[in-house]
């Protein structure tokens, strides 16, 4: 069941946070804390949760786990990859956890709502003091207070569809650019995915909700809103409303600033929402649409609900509707039963697109899902040679659309000091691209025009005009 935390709960845990906050006021010093998030913009969202609710409790931060009195991770379970990483780390921990036995060692994030998982952890690393699903973020105070006055070890993954929590306090990465978190979970059941099984069913936020939120950030000096969902485009089914609406609502509030999106499903991308979307005129001109596949086959092998023939009128509708805008996408290279025609089939997809750029993914199989059954016949050397074949086109294409770019004059958000040249300063354009340019760093948080004199593969180059 999905349910928004009540005023009561909420009490419960500020009650709990101020507890470990006269704890940790006895010290000679204040403890430090060391939070890393893996993975998504999502997760990236839910540390500055922890780290709010932290900093409340009377933490300060470190980059490092050296010397850091409570170590956090909060985790990423969508490739295997990812959770080795996080294996490793917690590997590593032991040898710090002997130096300071009174460090606390925890782990939460998506990882951990696996139950294979976190039975490893209980089994292999007995220096891990708690473990918290990711339905229950909201209790880190109560689990903190718990551990550190007995000592015992906490594991916290209740299962549930999901819960949306509203009024914890947060500690931003940035006050410029600032993650906005609209709905939680996903419905769609991508036979490879392991996020609806770790994430819970689809719950949106109130629009009111968000829309305070972004007031305060614009307020406070954010130019740069992203708005986070595993499907923001099937955000406010069940409120009555819809994403087109709540970019019309953000849209209207005042002041320059800029309106980002991830990430889409291409199911739920109406010709609507791309009409909304080309009449607001601070939501970006990116669409990071991820196709998965160029195969029809393949993508309903993957549960996708759509096929090359719609994605391909989508994106021609796109490029029609907003002709400045830039596409980019995911692509996954191997999945169970694809064939080599298959994999071409996702190259001269990829061309017909052309397509800004691409993050892409050898298949990772997950424990739980569909796909992880099925007959995958492929051996990991040959869809290594795809993946590379996949690289050079991704070059050839990405640096056709970045020449595109060479002569225009585009509205940059300037948002820190580059690294192409020494004292340079970066910003994005409006199809979310870096650019690299010169300028004095009071420009820093300001829009500026800048002229694209040349560009590389990852990034513009230009000069002010
Ligand atoms: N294997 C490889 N890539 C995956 N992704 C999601 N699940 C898997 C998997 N099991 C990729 C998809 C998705 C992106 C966030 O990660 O391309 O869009
Ligand atoms: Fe984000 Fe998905 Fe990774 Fe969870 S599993 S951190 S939702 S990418």
């Amino acid at each position: 069941m999905t349910y928004k935390i009540t005023a009561e709960e909420l009490a419960v845990q500020k009650d709990y946070m101020r507890r470990v906050a006269d704890i940790n006021a006895q010290r000679e010093l204040p403890p430090v804390a060391h939070v890393h998030s893996f993975g998504c913009q999502q997760n990236v969202s839910d540390g500055e949760k922890l780290k709010g609710m932290l900093a409340e409790m009377g933490y300060g931060f470190s980059p490092e786990v050296r010397g850091a009195d409570l170590v956090l991770f909060n985790t990423c379970a969508v490739r295997e990859n990812a959770e080795d990483r996080v294996f490793g780390n917690l590997g590593a921990l032991k040898h710090n956890k002997k130096e300071n036995p009174d460090m606390l060692v925890g782990v939460c994030g998506c990882m951990v709502q696996q139950e294979h998982i976190t039975e490893k952890i209980k089994r292999s690393f007995p220096h891990v003091d708690f473990v918290m699903g990711t339905h229950v973020l909201h209790t880190l105070p109560q689990i903190i207070y718990e551990v550190l006055t007995d000592r015992k070890r906490r594991i916290s993954i209740p299962e549930c569809d999901g819960v949306i929590a509203e009024g914890l306090p947060l500690k931003r990465e940035s006050g410029l650019k600032v993650s906005v978190p609209i709905m939680y979970g996903c419905n769609n059941f991508c036979t490879y995915c392991i996020v609806p099984y770790v994430r819970g069913r689809e719950r949106s936020r109130d629009t009111e909700d968000i829309l305070r939120e972004v007031r305060a950030a614009i307020n406070n000096g954010a130019r740069d809103i992203l708005l986070l969902g595993q499907n923001v485009n099937s955000y406010g089914k069940e409120l009555g409303t819809s994403f087109s609406e709540l970019l019309r609502r953000i849209n209207d509030i005042e002041g320059e600033f800029r309106v980002c999106y991830m990430s889409s499903h291409p199911k739920d991308a109406t010709r609507g929402l791309i009409d909304a979307i080309a009449e607001c005129e601070k939501v970006t001109r990116h669409f990071h649409l991820p196709v998965q596949s160029g195969s029809s086959r393949i993508l309903k092998l993957m549960n996708r609900h759509y096929t090359r023939e719609h994605y391909l009128e989508l994106t021609r509708y796109i490029r029609e509707k907003i002709p400045d805008a830039a596409l980019t996408s995911d692509i996954i290279v191997g999945f169970p039963g694809e064939n080599y025609e298959d994999f071409k089939e996702t190259l001269s997809l990829i061309r017909e697109v052309r397509f800004d750029s691409l993050y892409t993914f050898i298949y990772s199989p997950r424990k739980g899902t569909k796909a992880a059954e099925m007959p995958d016949p492929v051996s990991a050397e040959e869809k290594g040679k795809w993946f590379r074949e996949l690289l050079e086109v991704q070059q050839e294409v990405g640096e056709n659309a970045y020449r595109g770019y060479v002569g225009k004059v585009m509205r940059v958000l300037c948002e820190g000091v580059g690294r192409t040249r020494d004292g340079c300063l970066t910003g994005k354009t409006r199809q979310n691209v870096i650019v690299d340019f010169d300028g004095d760093r009071e420009l820093i948080g300001q829009f500026v025009n800048v002229e694209i004199t040349d560009a590389l593969n990852w990034a513009l180059l230009g000069k002010i005009v």
